[in-house]
């Protein structure tokens, strides 16, 4: 008699246990990431997206199109329905890769483990973290190969549904209607323009599809998931794909200033610095400071790989990302630097510490501990206490400053940055010159 029941009782649990197994499926990251990828978020991606996610960073300003608000919930790159979030996969894809076209970098610079971190803390903004990650649209593989026959059937398709009104008989986002078009922030969008073959969500056949078959939520992008099937769809893609015209590289410009900018503009350095116009954001140091002050091949150096130098600035809560320049564009930005400041591009001009009078370096060595020490370590050679630091390490300075830049930094630095956070009230002309000693024969010795 005991039998079936225990059968019965069997077939319950396993009921359930299959219930809970197939049940909707939890995010793979959870709230113990999120924590851990606080700190990472605000070093990295508070400067736009804002301390609270809410896309008002104080770089977001000098953006267009601005950073995402993630707390309306509403993502671009998905491949999800239309309404619906995105796949965890699709964030950590976004994150890796950037927004071509945009301000966001990759972020390709930073591993793959703090990358999820990051996004876990996304997701906990987004209040995403604790729903089920949602399903995704069938994967679509990587469809037909491009025939004539079938691009051919994609511009039809193209007329047929409308993408002409907003995209333009020749892909150039310049249909009738997209001079008005806004995105869900009312602000002006412009309309993709195919001819440039940089896309937002990625430029591969697979990323076209998933971006007009989910359509772009927040934008005015529909989705057309429920009007175009099949084989349709990627005679749709390759269409698009084949009014990419082949990319022209323009040269940048012979000057040196319209050629900054040129580069200045691809990379949006403008959201985080100010240029020297006066205009940008103050995520990082003011250029107009920065072109005097530093040495230009320590520029070149720190744009090729700007985490190597570690953190430069203790108080800024930001780093500068890996933005990946190429070469002639790291030469353009020093140039750019050097024409601003009315400089010469040549190395710095190191004065010889072996004739600085000994008694001046004592003297200066006791006031930079009176006067400089509580702001600044000097390495190992005159510690203070990482909390405390809010001005650069200054061990390596003699080869990264300029020597009477810093001497008149020194006497004043309010006088050539109102920003500054430095300041030694009193400080004599004749001080200025011991302490100036003092640091630079350190700095000249070390290593
Ligand atoms: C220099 C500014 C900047 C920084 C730094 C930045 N972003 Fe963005 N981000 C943007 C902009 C601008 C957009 C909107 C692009 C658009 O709408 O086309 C965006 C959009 C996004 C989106 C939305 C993607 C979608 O599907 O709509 C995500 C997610 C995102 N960023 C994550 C991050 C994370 C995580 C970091 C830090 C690791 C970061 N961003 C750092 C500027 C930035
Ligand atoms: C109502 C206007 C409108 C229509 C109709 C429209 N689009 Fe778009 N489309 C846009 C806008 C605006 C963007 C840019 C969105 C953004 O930057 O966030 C865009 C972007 C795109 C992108 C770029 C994706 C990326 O990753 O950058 C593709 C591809 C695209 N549309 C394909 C199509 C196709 C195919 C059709 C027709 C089936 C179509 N669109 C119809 C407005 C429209
Ligand atoms: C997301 C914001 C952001 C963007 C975009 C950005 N920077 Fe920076 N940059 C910073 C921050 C923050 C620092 C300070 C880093 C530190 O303290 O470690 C910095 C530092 C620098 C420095 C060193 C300045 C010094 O005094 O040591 C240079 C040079 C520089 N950036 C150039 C550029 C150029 C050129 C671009 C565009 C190609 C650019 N940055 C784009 C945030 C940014
Ligand atoms: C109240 C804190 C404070 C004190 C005191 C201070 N500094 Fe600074 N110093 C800073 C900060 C902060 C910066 C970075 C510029 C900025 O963000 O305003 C800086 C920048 C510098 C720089 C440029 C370094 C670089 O790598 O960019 C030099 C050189 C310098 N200080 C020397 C001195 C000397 C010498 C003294 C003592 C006579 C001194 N400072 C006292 C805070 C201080």
């Amino acid at each position: 008699m005991t039998r079936p029941l225990t059968i019965g009782l069997l077939l319950v649990l396993s009921t359930c246990s299959t219930a809970l197994a197939d049940g909707p499926a939890r995010r793979p990251l959870g709230e113990n990431d999120a924590k851990a990828g606080k700190a990472l978020y605000m070093r990295e991606c508070s400067a736009c997206h804002g301390e609270r996610g809410n896309g008002k960073g104080p770089a977001a300003e000098f953006t267009d199109p601005r950073p995402r608000d993630f707390t309306k919930r509403l993502f671009k790159i998905r491949s999800t329905e239309s309404g619906k979030p995105p796949l965890t996969s699709d964030l950590l894809k976004t994150v890796e890769l950037g927004i071509p076209g945009s301000a966001m970098p990759s972020f390709s610079f930073l591993s793959e483990d703090d990358r999820k971190l990051i996004v876990a803390y996304v997701l906990k903004l987004a209040d995403l973290l604790d729903e089920p990650e949602p399903e995704a649209i069938p994967d679509p593989g990587d469809g037909p190969a491009p025939t004539a026959a079938l691009i051919a059937r994609g511009k039809e398709i193209y007329g047929k549904m409308g993408c002409k009104a907003c995209h333009g008989d020749s892909g150039r986002g310049d249909g009738p209607a997209a001079p008005n078009l806004q995105d869900d922030e009312e602000r002006p969008i412009k309309v993709r323009d195919f001819t440039g073959g940089i896309y937002r969500g990625g430029s591969a056949p697979k990323d076209l599809y998933k971006r007009f078959v989910t359509g772009m939520d927040g934008s005015p992008m529909p989705s057309f998931g429920g009007l175009v099937a099949g084989e349709d769809r990627w005679a749709l893609v390759h269409f698009v794909n084949s009014l990419k015209t082949t990319p022209v590289t323009t040269p940048l410009p012979a000057d040196a200033i319209a050629a900054g900018h040129a580069v200045m503009t691809k990379y949006s350095c403008r959201s985080c610095h100010v240029l020297d116009d006066g205009k940008g954001g103050e995520v990082g140091p003011d250029f107009r400071v920065v072109s005097r002050k530093l040495d230009l091949g320590w520029v070149r150096k720190f744009l090729k790989d700007p985490r190597a130098a570690g953190k430069i600035y203790p108080w800024r809560v930001w780093r500068m990302p890996n933005l990946g320049l190429k070469d002639d564009e790291v030469e353009a930005i020093a140039k750019y630097f050097a024409a601003i400041s009315k400089r010469e591009d040549k190395p710095l001009t190191l004065p010889d510490a072996s004739k600085f009078a000994a008694d001046r370096v004592t003297a200066g060595m006791n006031l930079y501990v009176l006067r400089c020490a509580e702001c600044h370590t000097l390495s190992k050679v005159i510690e203070c206490p990482p909390i405390k630091q809010q001005g650069p390490d200054l061990i390596n300075v003699a080869h990264r400053i300029d020597f009477d830049w810093a001497k008149s930094w020194i006497l004043d630095p309010k006088k050539i940055d109102p920003k500054s956070r430095m300041t030694v009230p009193g400080i004599k002309p004749d001080e200025v010159e011991s302490v100036a000693m003092f640091v630079w024969k350190t700095s000249l010795g070390a290593k």
